[in-house]
């Protein structure tokens, strides 16, 4: 009999423990879940395209949102310009994502 109430308990503690599940962090502390477009700009493309984006080594790319789409943009991150100095694949996944997302909002 003992055994029937404890039972009864246990059920009803798993319903209250119902999140939303949107939560899809990926484990790092703190922060946002996404990736940041302008500082992974700062740290991999700022030393040849200036960090106001004025350009340097590279080209100024202050308004190369009015020249590429942000898949253009992806694109040129995953092949570079070899020929020109500029190494292809700098950066990838996420990462590429979210750069390419914040230049072509630059125009
Ligand atoms: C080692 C230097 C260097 C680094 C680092 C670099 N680039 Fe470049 N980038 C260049 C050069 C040089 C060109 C010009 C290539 C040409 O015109 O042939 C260029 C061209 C570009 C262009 C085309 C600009 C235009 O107007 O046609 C884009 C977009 C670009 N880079 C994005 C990036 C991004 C995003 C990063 C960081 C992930 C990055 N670059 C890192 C040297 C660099």
């Amino acid at each position: 009999m003992q055994e029937e109430e404890s039972g009864g308990e246990q059920s009803e503690q798993q319903e209250g423990g119902s999140g939303d599940g949107s939560g899809g962090g990926d484990g790092s502390g703190g922060g946002e879940t996404a990736a940041n477009g302008e500082e992974v700009y700062q740290n991999n493309c700022a030393s040849c395209h200036g960090q106001d984006l004025s350009g340097g080594a590279g080209p100024a790319l202050d308004t190369v949102g009015g020249k590429y789409s942000k898949d253009e943009i992806k694109q040129i991150i995953a092949d570079g310009f070899p020929d020109a100095g500029m190494p292809p694949g700098l950066v990838q996944g996420e990462d590429a994502e979210a750069v390419a997302q914040w230049l072509s909002e630059q125009q």
